[in-house]
């Protein structure tokens, strides 16, 4: 038994899907902590793809219960979608779904504010996927969101909003020139999809806490990734939540000492979408071709991905920050045709070498990557599932990153699909 943490060490997009879709088959609960429906987590099994946005990717395996977390900030469209198109697939979650009572919801004046907050002149454009998550999270920290709980109860749910209303229609309005559906339609609109879900709805503390008392596994899926943390990552192009891993304690209720273990997820090379620094970017050839053999395209927006070396600074302040035990690599067959591989060691800043990683945006901005070189392999490791049939020159990369982050790399993935994937050690 143990409570299991599992964290993109990255800018998200590490593959976490794949991951805990396999960890899940040892797992009794699957729990996701915060984001929204800007994640988009990818899982292939039989030859099909799947993408999940909200719901655990747990739901695929018949046994498994699949928690959304009071963290979640939800948009009831995107969940009702969701739950439909698992439905449509044959997949029944009849019993195994459990959303918690005080998640946030995602109202329509939250997508209208994101869309017009990153089209505003003079406004910092943060790349964000404008499915009005970090408008959401602001009115919960603002203490004027609704939440799930308030679905179990008409005439608060019509209070909340009408509180609300009056403030947001002046603010779209002034600002954007945008007008707001009447209060009625949206309250129409949030009562269309109430009875989709709110049978799930439950306080999922007191259930996640006791089946920690019964000794079950859990799992605590994060999305996106280390630095796009609101507090740790390279703030203010960062998501709207504590993606790290103590945001599975705040986003599930579960209490600091029964974390057991934290698991980092990362990539071969890094990826990031959306505006910010990103030390390690390349625009060459180089990065030409890790987005189209990586296949580097978002899986919620479609948006091409800004490619980059490994970047160890990164990797290293993920592992400190998360408590990471164990990490899994992601996506090594990527690599497989390059002739040279680096792997950024350090960032130099007029200069001089950093310690760490700068918070200061343009300090970051301007630092340099220190680069280590690697002979590439030039052969393909599609598939493998064995460590020792790796090429020389691929087991000397990934040993090299172990010794960069000072962590043990115990699984290595091989392809997208469950069974290309290297097992040298325990992971739970
Ligand atoms: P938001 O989360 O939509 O507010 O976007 C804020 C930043 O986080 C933007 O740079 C997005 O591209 C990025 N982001 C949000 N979700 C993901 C994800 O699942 N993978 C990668 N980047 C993400």
């Amino acid at each position: 038994m143990s409570v299991c943490v599992v964290v993109g060490m990255q800018w998200g997009d590490e593959g976490k899907g794949k991951i805990i879709d396999l960890l899940t088959e040892k797992a009794d609960v699957v729990a996701r902590y915060q984001g929204g429906h800007n994640a988009g987590h990818t899982i292939i099994f039989d030859g099909n793809k799947y993408i999940l946005h909200l719901i655990p990717s747990g739901i695929f395996r018949p046994d498994k219960i699949c928690v959304i977390g009071n963290g979640v900030v939800i948009d009831p469209a995107a969940l009702s979608e969701e739950m439909q198109m698992l439905k449509d697939l044959g997949f029944d979650y009849e019993g195994r779904l459990l959303i918690s009572d005080r998640a946030n919801i995602i109202l329509p004046y939250h997508r209208i504010s994101d869309l017009h907050k990153e089209g505003a002149s003079g406004s910092r454009k943060i790349g964000t996927t404008g499915r009005g998550i970090g408008p959401a999270y602001s009115d919960k920290i603002a203490r004027v969101g609704l939440r799930t709980c308030d679905f179990l109860d008409e005439s608060r749910l019509q209070e909340t909003l009408r509180s609300n209303y009056e403030e947001k229609k002046k603010i779209l309005k002034n600002l954007y020139g945008e007008n707001l559906p009447e209060l009625g339609e949206i309250v129409d609109q949030m009562l269309s999809h109430r009875d989709r879900f709110v049978k799930y709805i439950c306080n999922t503390q007191s259930f996640l806490r006791d089946r920690i008392a019964e000794g079950k596994t859990i799992l605590c899926e994060g999305a996106q990734g280390t630095m796009l943390d609101i507090d740790h990552g390279t703030y203010p192009f960062v998501t709207s939540s504590n993606s790290t891993a103590g945001g599975a304690c705040t986003g599930l209720g579960i209490p600091p000492a029964r974390i057991d273990r934290t698991l980092g997820v990362i990539k071969a090379y890094t990826t990031r979408v959306g505006e910010g620094p990103f030390p390690t970017e390349l625009h060459d050839d180089y990065g030409e071709q890790l987005r189209n053999n990586g296949d580097e395209f978002g899986s919620t927006t479609g948006r091409p991905r800004r490619c980059g070396w490994f970047d160890a600074v990164v990797g290293k302040y993920a592992v400190e920050l998360n408590g990471i035990d164990a990490v899994t690599l992601t996506k090594i067959d990527v690599l497989d045709q390059l002739d040279t591989i680096r792997v950024c060691t350090g960032y130099r800043h007029h200069g001089k070498i950093v310690d760490g990683l700068p918070a200061s945006l343009p300090v970051l901005e301007q630092c340099e990557p220190v680069y280590t070189e690697y002979p590439g392999w030039q052969q393909s490791t599609s598939g493998i599932r064995c460590f020792d049939e790796l090429p020389d020159h691929a087991k000397r990369y990934i040993d090299g990153l172990q010794d960069h982050l000072g962590v043990e790399i115990p699984l290595i993935s091989t392809g997208p699909g469950r069974e290309e994937t290297i097992l040298r050690g325990e992971l739970l």
